[in-house]
């Protein structure tokens, strides 16, 4: 086993032409970890994801998977990064089912032939069965509703096996009782020793869900710690300026 964090940025500073989406952040959570990202709209919560993705190019700083870049954490085979994109950014009229979707989880651990193998549809199976999918797996993916359609991103993540688990507003347009399969589903997957790092709106759940939240204010994690303290009135009044707090 490795002891490099799962994620681990520093001073990270990311733009899109003029706009500065991240401005010197700095972020590490541990594998066995669930981190939850907080933070305002425009805030640079999902930039700083997708730069652990390795999606974007950082204009400064550095960002660190197990030790490796995202591109080469990607690249190694196995587990790897593992992301559950926003709902908005999936093609619903794609024509294709749900287990063809939770396969893709395994694309990266394929052989030369390019087949799935006895241990790829096993994973495939205890994925779909996870996030309570094996009924509706030959149902077309667009043919789901959206807590349904979140569950079978989660399930291909989890059919992954992924050392470190990104996740853009997993709850965002969610039922309720899909918002919990997903959050069981996270703590059992940062529990098996994943790093799990989400970008969420639900401050409320935050608490029950997350080990740790990071506040993230213009470009910066200003805050780091166990959610009950982030949370705090006078943490999230100073930096959301949701009124005075001395
Ligand atoms: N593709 C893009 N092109 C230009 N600006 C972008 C792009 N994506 C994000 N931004 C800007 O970067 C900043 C951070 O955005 P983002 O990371 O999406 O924040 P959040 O996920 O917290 O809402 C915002 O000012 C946003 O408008
Ligand atoms: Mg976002």
């Amino acid at each position: 086993m490795t002891t490099s964090p799962g994620l681990a940025v520093v001073d990270l500073t990311v733009r899109y032409g003029d706009v500065v989406a991240l401005a010197g952040a700095s972020l590490t959570v541990d594998g066995g970890r669930v981190c939850a990202l907080i933070g305002v709209n425009g805030s640079g919560k999902s930039t700083l994801l997708k730069a652990a993705l390795g999606l974007v190019r950082p204009d400064g700083g550095s960002v660190a998977v197990l030790g490796a870049t995202p591109t080469a954490a990607r690249r190694r085979g196995g587990g790897g990064i593992a992301s559950v994109p926003q709902a908005e950014l999936i093609d619903a009229a794609f024509p294709i089912d749900v287990r063809t979707v939770v396969e893709q989880g395994r694309y990266g651990r394929l052989g030369p032939t390019r087949r799935l193998r006895a241990v790829d549809h096993d994973a495939v199976a205890r994925a779909l069965e996870r996030v309570g999918l094996t009924d509706l797996a030959r149902r077309p993916i667009g043919a789901l509703s959206g807590g349904q359609r979140k569950r079978a991103l989660v399930a291909r993540a989890l059919a992954q096996e992924a050392d470190l688990l990104l996740l853009d507003e997993p709850f965002a347009g969610v039922d309720l009782p899909s918002q919990a399969t997903i959050g069981a589903v996270l703590r059992e997957v940062a529990d098996a020793g994943a790093c799990v790092l989400l970008a969420t709106h639900d401050l409320a759940g935050v608490p029950a869900l997350a080990d740790e939240a990071a506040l993230v204010v213009r470009g910066r994690v200003v805050a780091h710690d166990v959610p009950d303290v982030v949370l705090r009135p006078e943490t999230l009044a100073r930096t959301f300026g949701l009124g005075a707090a001395s």
